[in-house]
């Protein structure tokens, strides 16, 4: 026990040029509190090492190994927190990835991360007094008269039991009408976002170093909902150009990180040394 705690402290705040399911194997049994990751989606992105074209078969198939793999690593009361996305003539594929997930976890909860959306000033306006149309976000449009822009994607929230008590005001909103707070008994004016989450890509004018990277708020709500504490330990498997270890240091956690491909890792290096100038650790 004290062999196995030595030896996951050892490795801890540092990201590994690694095949995660390889890494997975050599972590000690339910040493992980929090996974948040977002794989590659077989959709043929242009990844520098790894190849994101399998059959369906075979990308299905390896997804389910890095479930079992992550299972085992996972805390009884942990989180795993999966962000898939598909394309427009193939809308299925995060929805094929939970299913091979729901073998070994239990789909606690389904979060939908809205990149952009456009509500029209007829819906917004009564209750919030606008008088304009609200359109925010980023996304990449289509061409096709068949298909809508794609301007959502799923995190779904694994867990082992189904059981496991989030904190739900961490990551809270405002309530919209006040007079909701006494209604419901609260003290504060602060409730559950719900399972929509609006986290718009940040605004790059340089040329991108990584195809398909999510934005630090999408990790850092994840973690924060699971609930921060200082001993804990988030890993992501397929961690990129380094955004979950991005938002584990302002968060102050434990982060790990594994990635196949070299180069990203060093712009992820670069990318917490960075930070942790400005952080002064
Ligand atoms: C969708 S990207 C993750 C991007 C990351 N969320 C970020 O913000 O930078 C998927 C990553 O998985 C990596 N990858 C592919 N196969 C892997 C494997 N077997 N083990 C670890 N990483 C892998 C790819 O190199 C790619 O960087």
């Amino acid at each position: 026990m004290a062999e196995e705690k030595a030896k996951i402290t050892g490795l801890l705040n540092k990201l590994y040029v690694k095949d995660c399911i390889e890494f997975m194997r050599e972590l000690p049994e339910k040493c992980i509190d929090v996974i948040v990751t977002s794989p590659p989606y077989n959709i043929g992105k242009d990844y520098s090492v790894y190849n994101d074209d399998k059959t369906r078969q075979g990308y299905l198939d390896w997804m389910e190994k890095v479930a079992v793999g992550s299972k085992r690593v996972l805390k009884e009361n942990g989180s795993f927190f999966l962000n898939v996305g598909g394309k427009p003539s193939d809308l299925v594929i995060p929805y094929d990835v939970e299913n091979r997930f729901r073998r070994h976890f239990i789909l606690q909860n389904d979060i939908i991360w809205v990149k952009s959306i456009a509500i029209t000033k007829e819906d917004v306006g009564k209750s919030n007094g606008l008088d304009h149309d609200v359109l925010v976000g980023h996304y990449k449009p289509i061409q096709s008269s068949r298909f809508l822009n794609n301007c959502h994607e799923n995190i779904f929230h694994f867990t082992k039991e189904g059981k496991t008590s989030l904190h739900k005001l961490s990551i809270g909103v405002p309530y919209q009408y006040k007079s909701n707070i006494a209604r419901w008994g609260k003290k504060q004016d602060i409730r559950d976002r719900g399972d929509v989450w609006f986290i718009p890509y940040e605004t790059i004018q340089e040329r991108r170093p990584h195809p398909a990277v999510f934005p630090k708020k999408l990790p850092l709500l994840c973690v924060k909902l699971h609930g921060v504490k200082k001993d804990m330990i988030v890993y992501d498997p397929f961690v990129g150009i380094g955004t979950t270890a991005l938002a584990c240091l302002d968060l102050k956690v434990n982060y790990l990180g594994t990635d196949v491909d070299h180069n990203y890792i060093k712009i992820a290096n670069e990318r917490i040394e960075e930070i942790k100038a400005q952080l002064k650790l």
